[in-house]
């Protein structure tokens, strides 16, 4: 079945890109471009100190707007951290939990990706769940192995938390490098993640695909039956091919 069902999804993630002048344009453009993109969710991931400058310039336009990660504390002494209430206090509707540079370079588990995914739920967020396998996993073989360890925590939220979430499937070795997986290739990883939610209850959950995504691609991923969109990082950064993914 084609995913008739599931609402198509485009986030962009900016990483740690932009400055106030930057953003204001780049803002400005998917405003005004958003009127082109139909039957298509539209959101930005921006760096904390930017969610105020894009609620002011997205407000009352099509596309929404969140963060890159999200304490899993609700509040306190966690000094730099950023609870999920202040996340919700700038309107944002979406959080990016567990992205594999987070794994990677802040020792994230995937105990702690579930305690943040279940903090933003807290909060009436979104948590944007972001699963997938190395280079080195993949060759061994492990790329279901992995998905599974990563998800195990974060399927028993149960199926209401469940429902209300997203998954990111980004093979890091796809990330940041322009070697996008085929449409094939996402499409298996794919259908198994969707075999796992099927199974606790939650097959509608959307399920996007991450990793070199671009406007040249995304038409023939998003082909896919289980593929529900994409986590585009580089390519949101300039606003005529982010939006033409959304177009796709
Ligand atoms: P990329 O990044 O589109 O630049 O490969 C995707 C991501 O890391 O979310």
């Amino acid at each position: 079945m084609v995913n008739s069902s599931r609402k198509r999804l485009v986030i962009g993630n900016w990483k740690m890109h932009g400055d106030s002048a930057f953003n204001s344009q780049l803002l400005a453009g998917l405003r005004t471009g958003i009127a082109q993109v139909q039957h298509c969710d539209v959101a930005v991931c921006v760096p904390f100190p930017y969610l105020y400058q894009t609620q002011s310039l997205l407000e009352g336009s099509g596309v929404s707007w969140g963060a890159q990660d999200v304490s899993q504390h609700e509040k306190g002494a966690y000094t730099g951290e950023t609870a999920a209430s202040m996340l919700a206090d700038f309107a944002c509707r979406w959080v990016l939990v567990g992205h594999s540079e987070r794994r990677t370079y802040h020792g994230e588990t995937d105990a702690v990706v579930a305690a943040k995914a279940a903090a933003a739920l807290g909060a009436g967020l979104t948590p944007v769940v972001c699963v997938g396998e190395t280079l080195q996993e993949q060759e061994a073989g492990q790329t279901q192995a992995v998905i599974d360890r990563q998800l195990a925590p974060v399927l028993a939220l149960g199926a209401e938390a469940l429902n209300r979430l997203v998954i990111a499937y980004e093979p890091v070795w796809a990330i940041g490098t322009g070697r996008s997986a085929t449409p094939e290739q996402a499409q298996e990883v794919h259908a198994f993640i969707r075999s796992r939610l099927e199974a606790a209850g939650a097959g509608a959950v959307r399920v996007l695909y991450g990793g070199s995504v671009k406007g040249s691609n995304a038409a023939s991923l998003f082909a896919m039956p289980d593929i529900d969109g994409a986590l585009v990082g580089g390519a949101s950064l300039v606003a005529s091919e982010f939006l033409s993914i959304a177009a796709a």
